[in-house]
């Protein structure tokens, strides 16, 4: 993990656990020939050039569905359609994961309040909520599970079982993710312990009573985009998750754009409201309201990155080029209990905009509770993600932290 100093950046990505480059590359490809390929001859073969041609087809298609701006609420279930799912796998999955392994790497205080819960309940359960195949929490296994095999004991015996607790509207995603995940486990032969995948085949925002959400951390990728920005939606799905979280709390990352940015900046300002309110682990190195929620300037990322998986790198090339950028808005709540550790570091701001032309000449908007301010770009330029010391305090000069 990188050093403390390093922590809030969001400018740099991570080095990707080694076994990662695996999953991407020869778990799978195998996983998604045997289970996808139209014929049977196929099934056993080596993924080849053939297959990259034809599963870039349905991933094309698939890829439109994603990368709009549209009113995500109205896609139609892309999942019922075997050459979606098997596109998701090949692309998608080394997409989002790589975002979700970001934050983990990023933060690391929060993962470990995730690991003290389990510690202490014996169970790491991840809630993961619009899961898909799994993405984020499998992203998760790997890195605990490389941060565990690096730690150099062996045989390893997890300290806690693991249940992956996967939410889906689409019951065929979650059976696809939960082979998945017993091919990802023979990854690491000289791991023993109980790690399960629980499938709840559902809508995410109507819980059902008996529900029981005490869980190490909750993930949510790229699923609110999906559903209505509905008050309803807000009160029945996401508030029962938000109003007493637990461990390492709740991850939520969604796509770049305005719309779904500025959901993320209402939620967290939903936040700010209670007596006792709850602060972010991430972005914001404030706990006021969010300055982004409206207007023409939204809170995202792009972080330049060199991302593992020399399929993913070939779809990438299908879908128009080598991907270099990790593109997301995200909101990391923390629980009451972590709030010390959330606390951000006093005297440090963070930059929220590329450089802009001004009419004072370049300039980065730095984020404040409720508006944004200023600040001269220097030579080297300020990027967004950047956390700067704070310019409006007397003995601060505007340097960067990394
Ligand atoms: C873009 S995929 C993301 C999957 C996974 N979280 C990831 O990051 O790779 C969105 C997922 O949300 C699910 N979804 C959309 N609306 C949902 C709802 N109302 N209830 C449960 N799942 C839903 C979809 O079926 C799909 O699996």
């Amino acid at each position: 993990m990188k050093s403390d100093a390093k922590k809030h950046s969001l400018t740099e990505s991570p080095e990707f656990p080694e076994t990662w480059t695996r999953v991407l590359d020869d778990v799978l490809p195998a996983f998604v020939k045997e289970r996808f390929s139209p014929s049977e001859s196929w099934k056993k073969k080596p993924f080849d050039k053939e297959d990259v041609n034809f599963f870039s087809k349905g991933l094309i298609e698939l890829s439109e569905f994603f990368t709009v701006e549209r009113d995500g609420s109205k896609l139609p279930n892309y999942f019922t359609t075997a050459r979606f799912r098997s596109s998701y796998f090949l692309y998608f999955f080394g997409l989002q994961g790589a975002k979700f392994l970001t934050l983990f790497d990023r933060y690391p205080k929060a993962i470990e309040a995730a690991l003290s819960h389990a510690t202490e309940t014996g169970v790491f359960r991840v809630v993961d909520v619009g899961s898909g195949p799994g993405t984020a929490s499998l992203a998760l296994l790997v890195f605990l599970l490389d941060g565990l095999r690096s730690a150099d004991r062996r045989p390893l015996t997890l300290p806690f079982s693991i249940e992956l607790v996967w939410i889906d509207q689409n019951g065929t995603i979650l059976k696809d993710g939960e082979i998945l995940l017993g091919k990802i486990l023979e990854l690491y032969p000289e791991i023993t312990g109980d790690v399960r995948a629980i499938l709840d085949d559902r809508s995410w925002w109507k819980h059902p009573k008996d529900f029981g959400f005490n869980a190490s951390l909750v993930l949510f990728g790229n699923v609110l985009n999906e559903c209505p920005d509905d008050p309803r939606i807000f009160q029945q799905g996401l508030a029962p998750f938000l109003r007493d979280p637990k461990g390492g709390g709740v991850l939520l990352i969604e796509p770049a754009f305005k719309s779904a940015s500025q959901r993320l900046a209402g939620i967290r300002n939903e936040l700010t409201l209670t007596q006792d309110p709850l602060i972010p682990w991430g972005p914001c190195l404030h706990a006021g309201t969010c300055p982004l929620t409206e207007g023409r300037d939204w809170c995202h990322f792009s972080i330049p990155a060199k991302l593992p998986g020399s399929f993913f790198k070939k779809f990438s090339i299908k879908l128009g080029g080598i991907r270099e950028w990790l593109k997301f808005s995200f909101l990391w709540v923390a629980t009451r209990e972590s709030k010390k550790a959330a606390t951000p570091p006093k005297g440090w701001v963070r930059i929220i905009s590329d450089p802009l032309r001004t009419q004072q000449g370049l300039q980065n908007q730095v984020c404040r509770p409720e508006r944004f301010t200023y600040v001269k770009t220097p030579h080297r330029p300020f990027h967004r993600g950047d956390i700067i010391r704070d310019p409006l305090l007397p003995s601060n000069p505007s340097t960067r932290r990394n």
